[in-house]
């Protein structure tokens, strides 16, 4: 067997185990060993990729092991870094942020890979050409989320005149600057490809608002895959290509399900148009009446009296860490002989699965953690609701309020049940910006501060 035989099976059993990956992530049951086979497979290509540049380098091998350790080092160090820092709330610009690098990457090597060949064929230049456009497009793109994930920018869509059309522009000059780049391939073309990418990205992103983030934060990485492959084929780098193809199309395929949970349509997500309707922050400020507050105590005695309990956590549990506790409630409440339930909005959190990742983390049983349309049925018997750092995922004006920013997105219907609790530690409105009528309904009580502290707070009580 040649070195590169080994090299080209070990990229096949690293593309295999990245597939496994998969299949084990997408089950609560299996996610564990899933993300195992994620690492194997990484490992593998990691090691396979140092044999392959050491085989194919001209600059012998310990320049070429020098060249390769020190980023490497200087990546894990930084990566382990921010790793370890980073709180479970800030996940998701953490991941932004990464796809921003990865979109970068493939910048990069595009520009890389025209000026090192002397004989740029045609095929080669379009996978620069492409590769480059993807790649800064992410790079920009994903940079918005970050800073709108982070609060570090505005949630609210910019709403330039003629959006649409300033896209659609951009898009068009970017493929003619694609074609001439391929015809008479100069540096300057590939300069404005990637300047038209960078412009693109980050007004399509920016043009989004905040409660329509999570079908951006998925289609980001998709194109983060998509950029992968492209640098995969600039690099002759078979691994690339199919690591990047499995991450965009899983990602595309997250966005076809987030989409269809918020009501959005897939194809003005792709064209970046959907900042625009009732996605446009319109929505004016109306007088709902006033709302009424109930202290820990008095929640414990509904509690207490109820019969059926349904659960539907926001990202107010993920801030407040509160899992912990409301996993003991739960238990302690079905030891008392009590159906307790949790209901779970498929963008609740800021991550897809966040809600359930933090349950799973605190051994609440899977079987009674149920999906928005397998509880909206049930509420309307269900005694008592808690809203426990949810906000727009139980805003009925997306329901009722055309105008809404929110309107059309299925939410989960907790005033149809005979008492609500909202935890929350103020008025605000949740992530949308958007000023929520379900806290001022009459079968509503507000249970004001941190919900760790309050769920607590009614276990003593209990
Ligand atoms: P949100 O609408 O974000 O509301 C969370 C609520 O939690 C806030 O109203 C906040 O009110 C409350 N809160 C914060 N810290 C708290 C604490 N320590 N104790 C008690 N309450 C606390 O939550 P949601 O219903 O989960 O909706 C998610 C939103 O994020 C949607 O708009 C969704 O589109 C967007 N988003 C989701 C994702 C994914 S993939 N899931 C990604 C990006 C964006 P106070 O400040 O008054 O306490």
């Amino acid at each position: 067997m040649t070195a590169q035989s080994i090299i080209q099976t070990a990229f096949i059993i690293a593309a295999l185990l990245f597939i496994l990956a998969l299949a084990g992530l997408s089950k609560h049951e299996t996610a564990r060993v899933g993300n195992w086979y994620g690492m194997a497979g990484m490992t593998i290509a990691g090691a396979a990729t140092f044999f392959y540049a050491i085989d194919h380098s001209e600059r012998g091998w310990v320049m070429t092991l020098v060249l390769l350790a020190v980023p490497l080092l200087i990546g894990s160090a930084i990566g382990l870094w921010l790793a370890n820092k980073v709180e479970m709330t800030g996940m998701p610009q953490l991941i932004a942020m990464l796809h921003s690098f990865v979109g970068l990457a493939a910048v990069a090597v595009g520009i890389a890979s025209y000026l090192d060949t002397d004989h740029n064929t045609v095929a080669h230049l379009i996978e620069v050409g492409v590769g480059v456009l993807i790649g800064a497009y992410t790079f920009t793109g994903s940079v918005v989320a970050f800073g709108k994930l982070s609060g570090k920018m505005s949630s609210r869509p910019l709403m330039l005149p003629q959006r649409n059309l300033i896209n659609l522009a951009m898009l068009l000059a970017a493929i003619g600057c694609t074609v001439w780049f391929t015809l008479s391939p100069n540096i300057w073309a590939l300069v404005i490809i990637t300047v038209l990418g960078f412009a693109l990205g980050w007004h399509m992103v920016a043009s989004i608002g905040g409660g329509d983030m999570p079908v951006v934060v998925s289609m980001l990485n998709s194109y983060s895959g998509w950029a992968a492959a492209a640098a995969g084929f600039m690099l002759g780098n078979n691994l690339l290509i199919v690591t990047g193809a499995l991450v965009g199309s899983s990602g595309a395929i997250l966005s076809y399900i987030m989409c269809k949970a918020m009501n959005r349509s897939f194809i003005s997500v792709i064209l970046g148009g959907f900042g625009e309707g009732a996605s446009g922050g319109g929505g004016e400020a109306r007088d709902y009446g006033d709302h009424r507050e109930v202290k820990a105590d008095e929640v414990a005695r509904m509690l207490m009296d109820a019969s059926s309990i349904v659960i539907t956590p926001g990202y107010g549990m993920a801030v407040a860490q509160a899992q912990y506790p409301v996993a003991d409630l739960t238990r302690r409440l079905r030891d008392a002989g009590k159906d307790v339930r949790f209901g779970i909005h498929p963008v609740a959190g800021r991550l897809p699965g966040h809600m359930n990742v933090l349950l799973a983390e605190a051994k609440v049983p899977y079987d009674i953690v149920l999906e928005m349309d397998e509880i909206n049925d049930d509420l309307e018997q269900t005694d008592v609701v808690l809203v426990i750092g949810a906000n727009d995922t139980v805003n009925p004006a997306a329901l009722d309020e055309p105008d809404s920013p929110i309107a059309g997105m299925p939410v989960i219907e907790v005033w149809k049940s005979r008492q609500v609790i909202v935890f929350k530690r103020s008025m605000n409105p949740g992530y949308a910006g958007v000023q929520n009528p379900l806290f001022f309904k009459e079968n509503s009580a507000m249970l004001f501060g941190d919900a760790k502290a309050q769920v607590q707070e009614i276990i003593a009580a209990l």
